[in-house]
């Protein structure tokens, strides 16, 4: 069977844990193939929340199996976290996680590195989740780090002294005030990998092919969204991982020939957290009430969200980068009772009218160019069928259906498994 993917068009929080977790009744497999702990994606259902940061949000479903793939960096320390909370939820996660080998660790020190980098650049800073993930994944690709499958080897532990200590080198040669206590924080590092070392680790691209070759059903599920892409997304304010459709490929081992349907999830405005251009941002009520009503802080750090309408032209990008063939999109109800709503579909750019994302799309050089659609003023949050939602929402839609040239098949009206609607 071929592969599907289902990837954040903007910069994350697109709502990616709630429609993995309402499409994982259509597969056998739910896969991760990037990012770690930075990601955090919530699932809501029989009035309960659970937010997951490593774990694919597929794990709630009895049946399924889910996935840690190799381009996964996991945090042993976060992974216990989620490991209990499932287990306070009774569920028996030991038959349905796996764990590829090849997947990377994120260290103690790769946190405190993370930390030291980003207080060295002062107001540059990226704002960082500090959960290591840039760290890590330099210690990949400069082909330093410890993987998932090294726990099994005699000398894993002399290979993380050899890391840990160069990396204290490197904290000290940042020469910022990181303060920190290494035994307390490897002791409970160490803790925490034996409860790794009590999951199944596979390897996955070898299981993954295998199970296309019998036919199973795999969703391969993304973290962060396509603007935080290390090559695509708004440099150097970027997560350090692919987060666009090629990286399910190098993250999973799947073939691109294998791929099939690519659900590309957007929220019907923007948002963002951390540093970076941000050209629909709004400073004003508006982006006030959407924060508020669309309760925009971030999963995993509480941070507030900065908000704004929804761009056009850096979605379009997306979705080409991606080849996405559906669209699915989140939060509509947020926009109940704002009587214009304005969506951006061109830049002015130095002066010029343009409608592709520039290189360089810092305020100075971009200013975003409206057009004003009619909004609604009904309460979607208790619709569940397509013919109760209001004119004025589906002209919306249908606006960016026919701008974006994909049909949206999913509409999202409040946070529950319950709360979605299929068009
Ligand atoms: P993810 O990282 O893409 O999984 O998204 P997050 O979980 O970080 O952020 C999405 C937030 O929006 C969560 O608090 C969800 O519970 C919530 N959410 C998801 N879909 C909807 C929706 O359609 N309407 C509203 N109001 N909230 C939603
Ligand atoms: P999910 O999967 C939103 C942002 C951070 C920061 C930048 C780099 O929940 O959508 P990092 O910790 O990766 O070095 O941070 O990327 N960021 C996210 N923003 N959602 C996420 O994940 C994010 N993961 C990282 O705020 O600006
Ligand atoms: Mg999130």
């Amino acid at each position: 069977m071929a592969v599907d993917l289902l990837l954040g068009l903007q910069w994350g929080d697109e709502g990616k844990g709630k429609i993995v977790d309402v499409l994982t009744s259509k597969y056998d497999i739910i896969a991760r193939f990037q990012g770690g702990p930075n990601a955090g994606h919530t699932l809501e259902f029989d009035g309960q929340k659970h937010v997951l940061h490593t774990i694919p949000s597929g794990i709630f479903h009895d049946e399924t199996i889910n996935l840690v793939g190799n381009g996964v960096v996991i945090d042993p320390v976060i992974f216990k976290k989620e490991l209990d909370n499932l287990s306070k939820n009774n569920i028996d996660y030991l038959s349905k996680l796996l764990i590829s080998r090849k997947a990377h660790l994120i260290l103690p020190t790769h946190r405190l590195l993370d930390a030291a980098s980003e207080a060295s650049k002062g107001k540059a800073k990226i704002g960082s989740t500090l959960k290591g993930i840039g760290p890590t994944y330099m210690d990949k690709t400069g082909r330093n780090g410890i993987r998932v499958g090294d726990l099994e080897l005699d000398n894993w532990k002399e290979k993380y002294r050899t890391l840990s200590d160069k990396h204290e080198k490197i904290i000290k040669f940042y020469d910022v005030d990181v303060q920190y206590d290494l035994a307390e924080l490897e002791k409970e590092f160490f803790d925490a990998v034996k409860t790794l070392k009590s999951l199944t680790f596979i390897d996955s691209e070898a299981y993954l092919h295998a199970a296309q070759k019998e036919g199973k059903t795999i969703l391969a599920e993304g973290a962060q969204g396509s603007l935080l892409d290390i090559d695509f997304g708004t440099y150097p304010f970027v997560t350090s991982s692919t987060t666009t459709a090629a990286g399910a490929c190098t993250g999973l081992g799947v073939a691109p020939n294998k791929i099939k349907e690519a659900y590309g999830i957007f929220k019907a405005y923007t948002t963002r957290v951390g540093s970076g251009p941000f050209p629909t941002e709004l400073f004003d009520e508006d982006g006030e009430t959407m924060g508020r009503v669309g309760n925009e802080f971030g999963a995993t750090t509480g941070r507030a969200r900065r908000c704004g309408w929804l761009d056009l032209v850096a979605l379009k990008y997306a979705v080409q980068v991606n080849g996405i063939t559906q669209l699915i999109m989140m939060k509509g109800d947020v926009l109940s009772g704002f009587k214009t709503l304005k969506v951006c579909t061109a830049y002015n750019y130095k002066g010029k009218e343009i409608y592709h994302l520039p290189y360089n799309i810092e305020a100075e050089n971009v200013t975003p160019i409206y057009t004003e659609i009619k909004g609604w003023a009904a309460d979607l949050t208790g619709m569940t069928k397509a013919d109760e939602l209001p004119k004025e929402f589906n002209e919306y839609v249908e606006f960016l259906e026919k701008e974006l040239e994909i049909p949206i098949k999913v509409v999202s009206v409040g946070p529950d498994r319950t709360q979605t609607i299929e068009r």
